[in-house]
């Protein structure tokens, strides 16, 4: 699938600028196994980087101007890389001026090229496309122009890049775009961004993720809003317990001892974050135990948290969660990355995938009228 992907935005690219690119770059979307709306609450996560990429083509073009072509959009812009860069009216191009401005206020010095990119990562369905984006770019401008840069860096560049679009994201999405390897997952401690691989191996049981294909539009606003809430209510765990320095030193008897004093709202939000902590280190075990039951009970009490407690879910994913519940072939579901929309993660029987794809997609169909999109993702390897 990457050949084609890389020989259409190679002619595309020699099309439009007249010459070969001299770097290409496929930079994968990801999918997280466990540990939703973890990340920027400083816990575990455990994503990995799937065979869904952006493909970006690069030359210099000894100017100072740099242009580049959104080829699934038929869409182009041009950045003056003397002026000072600001954001601009077009989403996408703000996630690549993003990028470029943080390469420019960290001291990396570049100057103009070329770039056409193109896509098979579905946009919007919580696979992080924008990650994608974002870091892709700054790999291939540092392979361009012989910029030294960790692979940490990287993501840490493509976060802030994020924010500024404006999302509080956390590092994960940027974070394992670059890290991953393939047939392992990640587990990354997001305080300290620590991490180590574990094999990715559901024995009987396949990956296949179903696109709700809806995004309502709160997200932005609920994202943000429940990072505030978290903050609030870490900050009054500590008040209680000094030597709790983050959501991983905080036990959930601790949490229980203060639920009365706490904002019900705040402690229905907390206590969703420290359960969720404890299900990534037990996700993680019954991986490397081989208990893929155990795994997908994980992933039902996963959603059932985002949606009752953390209130991140929509009637569109809580049919889907509660239709694989309800099937004996589906050993776990639960809403996969932000929320309001997006894609749910399934651990199928292997063998019975056609037999759920229709099941689904005709309820999906009869009950919203929306058509429902399947992809069964391989874990990949970070960006290259
Ligand atoms: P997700 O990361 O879940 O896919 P986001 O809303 O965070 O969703 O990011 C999607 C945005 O990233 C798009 O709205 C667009 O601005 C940009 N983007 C992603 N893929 C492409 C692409 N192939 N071409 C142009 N822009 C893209
Ligand atoms: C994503 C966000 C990530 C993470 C995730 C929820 O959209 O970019 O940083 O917080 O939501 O786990």
């Amino acid at each position: 699938m990457s050949d084609t992907l890389i020989q259409n935005t190679t002619a595309f690219f020699e099309k439009s600028f007249g010459n070969s690119p001299q770097k290409t770059v496929l930079s994968p979307g990801r999918i997280n196994i466990i540990g939703e709306h973890i990340d920027y609450n400083d816990g575990y996560v455990l994503p990995a980087a799937i065979d869904k990429v952006i493909c970006f083509t690069f030359a210099k073009n000894n100017s100072t101007t740099s242009k580049i072509i959104a080829l699934d959009l038929n869409e182009e812009f041009e950045v003056d890389l003397t002026q000072e860069i600001q954001l601009s009216e077009v989403t996408w191009t703000n996630y690549i001026l993003g990028v470029l401005k943080q390469l420019q206020d960290n001291g990396f010095s570049f100057e103009g090229f070329n770039c056409v990119f193109s896509s098979t990562i579905p946009v919007g369905s919580g696979l992080s496309s924008s990650a994608a984006l974002e870091c892709g770019m700054i790999f291939g401008v540092a392979a361009l122009f012989d910029l030294t840069i960790k692979k940490v860096d990287i993501a840490l560049m493509g976060q802030k890049a994020e924010h500024w679009v404006g999302i509080n994201c956390g590092i994960m999405d940027q974070f394992s775009s670059v890290h991953g390897i393939e047939n392992k997952v990640i587990k990354l401690d997001c305080n300290t961004l620590e991490f180590e691989y574990h094999d990715a191996n559901f024995k009987d049981y396949s990956l296949m993720l179903m696109d709700s294909n809806v995004k309502h539009s709160l997200f932005t606003s609920e994202y943000n809003t429940r990072r505030m809430e978290c903050e609030e209510g870490l900050s009054f765990i500590k008040s209680h317990f000094p030597e709790i320095k983050n959501f991983k030193d905080c036990s959930e008897q601790q949490l229980l001892s203060l639920q009365d004093k706490m904002n019900p709202l705040i402690f229905k939000r907390v206590h969703f974050v420290v359960k969720e902590i404890n299900r990534v280190q037990k996700a993680c075990e019954a991986l490397d135990n081989g208990n893929i039951e155990l795994l997908g009970a994980l992933l039902f009490e996963t959603h059932n948290g985002l949606s009752q407690e953390y209130e991140v879910s929509c009637a569109e994913l809580d049919m889907l969660v509660a239709t694989a519940k309800a099937d004996d072939t589906i050993i776990g579901s639960r809403l996969m990355g932000g929320g309001f929309g997006g894609c749910t993660l399934n651990l199928i029987k292997k063998g019975s995938e056609n037999e759920v794809k229709n099941k689904f997609s005709n309820l999906y169909l009869n009950t919203f009228g929306i058509e429902l999109k399947f992809y069964d993702v391989k874990i990949s390897n970070g960006t290259i």
